[in-house]
């Protein structure tokens, strides 16, 4: 598909050309001939006069025939044939020309068509991977809800304890879709920029304390520890979205972080600029996958058992666009086996 875009680009691309060397040619042309026909003339006269011994003037006239000449008949046989052939050189020359001109500019018009589509194929490739991911795991769910429901509605002696348990796994698969489908509403909404901010100050500290009361509950299930940092500084922004990305980074903390494990909640100001850093004591992220995590549903595989991370894989994708959405910038540094400390400049 891309390659026929590109194809019939070039041509217009050529063919605009095309039309522009033809107009301009045209009007060299017409120029150029008039001037040929005066100089030639010019020449013609000069020689005759040196011939016949007569001086003439340093400086002709343009156009010779309103000149007083005298006895010298211009415009003979003669001149019209060194004329017409000077002319057809002429011609020819510009031919050549143009053709070198249009050879050329077809090649960069086939370069730039290229360079101009690249975009378009990248992100139309992006969309259909992204089509895809999501049938995928939106699939997986459902078809384990539906096998669980159908093998035990099959089962006439079902326990009531059995029921209950699948019951509570189907549970747990539909608060999974219910999660994907929030988050590709938030990730579309994002991505069309079509949310309007609501920005008022904020403090630092009062940020780091509510996110710490948010998933206090979270921490305590894996006896995490959260060490808050920050300063009593005000900053203006969106607040709801700024939570927004400090909890999937927290999010993220929590769940990549062993048992017993620690992270660090540090907010502060830096050259005009509210820095947020999550800083967390766990798996970490191999350098090799460092500049993925934050495509859309991209997970790391964990090595040691080559299976890949519970979530979807969208967080740090939405993080990203809500980001660009407050004019902040994302960044990440990170050790496997140390921990990663993920960072949000505003
Ligand atoms: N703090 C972290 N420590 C180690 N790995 C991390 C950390 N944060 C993110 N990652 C890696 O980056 C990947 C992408 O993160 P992201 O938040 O986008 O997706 P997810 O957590 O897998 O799923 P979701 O957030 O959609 O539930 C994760 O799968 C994980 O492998
Ligand atoms: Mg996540």
């Amino acid at each position: 598909m891309f390659k026929s875009a590109r194809l019939k680009l070039t041509l217009w691309y050529s063919l605009t050309i095309s039309f522009i060397l033809l107009l301009f040619t045209a009007l060299i042309y017409r120029a150029g001939s008039v001037l040929l026909f005066e100089n030639l003339n010019r020449f013609q006269l000069r020689l005759r006069a040196q011939e016949l011994n007569i001086n003439l003037p340093q400086h002709l006239p343009r156009n010779l025939r309103d000149a007083d000449v005298g006895p010298f008949e211009i415009n003979s046989e003669e001149f019209k044939q060194d004329f017409e052939l000077a002319r057809r050189n002429f011609l020819l020359s510009l031919i050549f020309i143009d053709l070198g001109i249009l050879s050329i500019s077809t090649f960069l018009a086939y370069l730039l068509a290229g360079r101009t589509l690249a975009p378009i194929e990248k992100s139309l490739l992006a969309q259909k991977r992204f089509t895809a991911d999501a049938a995928h795991e939106l699939r997986t769910p459902l078809t384990a809800i539906k096998t669980a429901l159908e093998v035990n509605l099959k089962d006439k002696k079902i326990s009531r304890e059995d029921a209950l348990s699948i019951l509570k796994d189907n549970l747990k698969d539909i608060e999974g879709l219910e999660k994907l489908s929030n988050d590709l509403l938030l990730l579309s909404k994002a991505e069309r920029r079509a949310e309007v901010l609501d920005q008022r100050m904020v403090a630092l500290d009062e940020i780091s304390n509510e996110l710490t009361s948010k998933f206090s509950a979270l921490v305590k299930t894996k006896d995490i520890k959260i060490i808050s940092k920050a300063k009593h500084d005000l900053v203006k922004t969106d607040y709801d979205k700024l939570m927004q990305i400090l909890s999937i980074f927290l999010d993220n903390a929590i769940k990549y972080t062993p048992k017993s494990g620690k992270i660090t909640l540090n907010f502060f100001m830096e050259k005009n600029k509210a820095v947020f850093q999550v800083k967390d004591s766990g798996v970490g992220i191999g350098k090799e996958n460092l500049p993925l995590i934050f495509d859309r549903f991209y997970k790391v595989e964990s090595s040691r058992n080559k299976s890949k991370s519970a979530g979807f894989g969208l967080g740090l994708s939405i993080a990203g666009e809500i980001s660009e959405l407050l004019n902040g910038k994302l960044s990440v540094t990170s050790q496997l086996g140390k921990g990663s400390t993920f960072s949000l400049h505003l």
